[in-house]
């Protein structure tokens, strides 16, 4: 026993040295994955949510966006160098945005910046980046603004007035709803306007709002909106709300007793909201940009890779993150460069990337046409209902 234990004592303490070595050097030229097989590292800024009201999302976002680095260090990084993220979190709070990004770029010198989830914070941080000319890929914020902010601001999701009109067209066609009523975050960018365009092909397709009531992120008492929308007799209820929120709402209105079917966008998707809501989220509805239950062989990889990892199935902020940093890391490779307005050119010219959420064509507005799914809640879980090409 004794003489097989040394020599392997001796090679852990060779490794432990080695990677103690490894610390001390410079920051630009450390490797922590093998010595020797890089030359220096390119940095990459993410910043999310990781505490704070929206923490599931910024947590998928990153498991996501840290795998995909990860793998691709594995293969070898890019440009000789290993990739380094350098993660923030925001506290998913409005104010923190402009301060982390501002330090990553200033301090850190990242040479891209990967996030937000939310659209509000993503709008936030976006005209840094752009004024500083670096490249900014949100993984999932849907509010068109977002890219609105300059040339240097992208997304590798599908944008809000396509998912308000998928979701109007699930609620008269499937739901057979003539009538809805809306519930909407003021707080949110992302729920003003995903409200906004449901409602504009709702109405245009002939169907009727018969209520619309606001709240902020944040509030817990919904008992005033929901009972001025139940006695308002809707054959529906759209909610494009956040899932800390919208949980609290389904039991709610489950409580009031409401029987209508309820609905949102993406932002339901955290199984946190089921946790919140329990049984009153049975039979709901809502859009999102990927499931796991997708067939496509880089799709199962990935659900593989994520779970024997992270011990949970992705969700689409994973999946998304995942994606984004894919596409950026192939655009500095093509680059052959980290300076930003390179990048930028690349980026702009994403054509059918293939992602684990589908084909990635950035258009000269830098957003994505890419389907939504539409996802129940059964027994408990996410459930599979169709696909909705754009
Ligand atoms: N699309 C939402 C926003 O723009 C965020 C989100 C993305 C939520 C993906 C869930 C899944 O704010």
């Amino acid at each position: 026993m004794k003489t097989r234990v040394q020599p392997l004592l001796g090679a852990a303490l060779l490794i432990l040295s080695a990677w103690i070595t490894g610390c001390n050097k410079p920051a630009d030229t450390a490797s922590s994955t093998d010595p020797g097989k890089f030359q220096g590292v390119i940095k990459i800024g993410e910043f999310a949510s990781l505490t704070g009201k929206e923490a599931a999302f910024g947590i998928s976002s990153h498991n996501g966006t840290q795998l995909a680095i990860d793998e691709l260090n594995a293969a070898g990084g890019v440009l000789g160098k290993e990739l380094k993220l350098l993660t923030e979190d925001d506290q998913s709070k409005a104010g923190e945005p402009a301060t982390v990004v501002r330090k990553l770029i200033t301090r850190e010198n990242v040479v891209a910046i990967l996030g937000e989830v939310a659209s509000s914070r993503s709008l936030e941080a976006a005209p840094i980046c752009q004024q500083n000319k670096i490249p900014m890929i949100s993984p999932s914020s849907t509010n068109p603004r977002v890219t609105e902010i300059g040339d240097y601001i992208f997304r590798v999701c599908f944008i809000d007035p396509f998912q308000g009109t998928v979701m109007a067209n699930f609620a008269k066609n499937s739901l057979k709803a003539k009538s809805v009523a809306i519930l909407t975050d003021v707080k949110a960018d992302y729920s003003m306007g995903l409200a906004k365009f449901f409602k504009e092909r709702f109405v245009a397709d002939g169907g009727k709002v018969l209520a619309e009531q606001s709240y902020s992120g944040g509030d817990k008492d919904f008992k005033a909106q929901l009972t001025s929308i139940k006695a308002s007799n809707p054959d529906g209820l759209f909610i494009p709300g956040y899932y800390t929120d919208v949980g609290l709402i389904l039991s709610q209105a489950k409580e009031l007793g409401i029987q209508f079917p309820m609905f949102g966008g993406d932002g339901w998707e955290s199984t946190k909201l089921i946790e919140i809501s329990g049984a009153a989220a049975e039979g709901m509805f809502f859009s999102t940009h990927y499931s796991p239950e997708l067939e496509s062989a880089v799709a199962k990889t990935f659900v593989q890779k994520y779970q024997a990892r992270y011990k949970e199935e992705p969700d689409a902020m994973a999946a998304l993150g995942y994606d984004s940093a894919f596409i950026l890391v192939e655009a500095i490779r093509k680059a052959g460069s980290t300076e930003g307005s390179k990048i930028r050119d690349v980026l702009a010219s994403t054509k059918d990337f293939m992602g684990v959420t589908g084909k990635t064509t950035i258009d000269a507005q830098r957003n994505v046409s890419k389907p939504a799914v539409i996802l129940t809640i059964k027994q408990g879980k996410f459930k599979y209902v169709e696909t909705i090409a754009p």
